[in-house]
């Protein structure tokens, strides 16, 4: 086999599948052998250039208009005939978001829309993160047992999101299918009798956006990022076009609320893996920020995201051309050697975690990062606290959705003795 420049693929790059094998329980490590010995290859699995190594990563992120994020939120498996008509019947019309914007629409749109990220604007939420942890917490702590994935990590980033975005929680019901078939839709690799599934919950999810959204342009003086966005669509038409406003409001709704609930099972998992690092938390809180980004880099919940090169050019010495298309595998560049002392250890005291490339790079960085951040450190802070004799259950798999990009547990069962509870033992 050739790739689209006439190279030949070598044998380990045309076995590459992100489908399955390796790459869907460590994708890091399914790409170690790349790292050392072809940092940049074509997949014809995919028809994408793979990137695995850190710097290339950073330089196509930090390069915005070379590599476009046009195809962020490109279906990996193209739709079939029947899933389209379906989509079609929903009126479904996904268009540019934020993420997938080029410029200088992205940077004009993204300018109007940041001040509800900042983090002096994000501190007033916190003091609500702490109450619905401890109050998730107390249904229970008295068990000795959980999944924190159905008890509390799924809901409460959920109740977040919807409240910064000024979502009604009464609209959140539904959302779960929804989340899990925009994931599929976009990231997976669905079998054609899946697709129909897939396409009429997306459909919906579609809708349900919509009506959200609709409502809200009606009666826009609410409190809110999505209402905030409304009026700015009243404001400056041309920067915030209404296409802007419905495609966005079916995407944020999964991407302030997936990328959280994974990014947070998936420290716990690390940590309970770890126990001597848990232990240390334990004992010193204070550690807890710097562990977040440890956790951020070795599990991130956000593995790969994407780009296409608007021009013939070259990433780490592969001649990429012209509408090419590349996969970043942030899991990879987070473990690369040639950035990361001892790279493949898990270490809380690293003093440049937060170098990590899960929130992406330059331009697009990720808006909602602080508001991830937080909320891992507030569950950090109160597990600690209040279950620190808590261990992973032994003998569980990691089981996720089939697809490229979007990482994290189905479920994450935790064991405890309820009468070491610190707040039995010392009330
Ligand atoms: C963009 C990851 C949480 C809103 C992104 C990107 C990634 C990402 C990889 C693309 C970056 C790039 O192209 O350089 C994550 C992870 C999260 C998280 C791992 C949780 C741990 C959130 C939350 C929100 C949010 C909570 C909103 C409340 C956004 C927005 C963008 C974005 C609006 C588009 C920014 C732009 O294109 O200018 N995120 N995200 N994210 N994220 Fe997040």
């Amino acid at each position: 086999a050739t790739s689209p420049t006439g190279c030949p693929v070598s044998a380990r790059a045309s076995a590459f599948n992100p489908f399955e094998g390796e790459y869907q329980i460590d994708p890091a490590e399914a790409l170690r052998w790349a790292r050392e010995e072809e940092p940049v290859f074509y997949s014809p699995e995919i028809g994408y250039w793979v990137v695995t190594r850190y710097e290339d990563i950073k330089s196509v992120f930090r390069d915005n208009i070379l590599f476009s994020p046009a195809v962020a939120l490109e279906k990996m498996t193209p739709s079939t005939p029947e899933a389209q008509s379906i989509l079609q019947k929903y009126g479904y019309a996904m268009q540019r978001t934020m993420v997938n914007e080029d410029e200088p629409d992205h940077m004009a749109r993204r300018r109007l829309l940041l001040d509800d990220f900042l983090p002096e604007n994000l501190a007033k939420h916190e003091p609500a993160v702490r109450a619905l942890t401890r109050r998730y917490m107390d249904r229970f702590i008295d068990r000795g047992h959980a999944d924190l994935v159905s008890d509390i990590f799924y809901e409460i980033p959920l109740t977040v999101a919807l409240h910064f975005l000024g979502v009604s929680e009464d609209d959140a019901s539904e959302l779960r299918e929804f989340a899990v078939a925009h994931t599929l839709n976009t990231w997976g690799r669905p079998t054609p009798e899946e697709q129909l599934e897939i396409a009429e919950n997306v459909g919906r999810f579609w809708q349900t956006a919509n009506r959200i959204l609709d409502r809200m342009i009606a009666n826009p003086d609410g409190e809110g990022w999505m209402y905030e966005t409304v009026r700015q669509h009243f404001k400056h038409p041309d920067i915030v076009p209404e296409s802007y406003l419905r495609s966005m409001m079916m995407a944020i709704l999964a991407a302030a609320h997936e990328t959280t609930s994974n990014a947070t099972a998936n420290a716990f998992w690390t940590l309970l893996s770890n126990p001597e690092a848990w232990d240390e938390l334990c004992q010193n809180p204070a550690l807890i920020p710097s562990a977040v980004e440890e956790c951020l880099r070795v599990a991130g919940s956000i593995v790969a995201w994407r780009r296409i090169a608007t021009a013939d050019t070259a990433v780490g010495g592969v001649e990429i051309p012209e509408g090419g298309r590349l996969l970043l595998v942030q899991a990879s560049a987070n473990k690369d050697p040639r950035h990361w002392e001892n790279a493949d250890d898990f270490d809380i005291y690293r003093d440049n975690a937060s170098e990590h490339m899960t929130f992406g790079y330059g331009a697009h960085q990720c808006m909602g990062k602080n508001i991830g951040r937080m909320e891992m450190r507030v569950f950090l802070e109160e597990f600690t606290r209040r279950l620190p004799h808590m261990r992973l259950k032994p003998g569980q798999k990691f089981e996720n959705l089939v697809n490229i990009s979007f990482r994290g547990p189905a479920s994450l069962h935790v064991e405890w003795d309820p009468a070491q509870n610190p707040e039995r033992r010392d009330p």
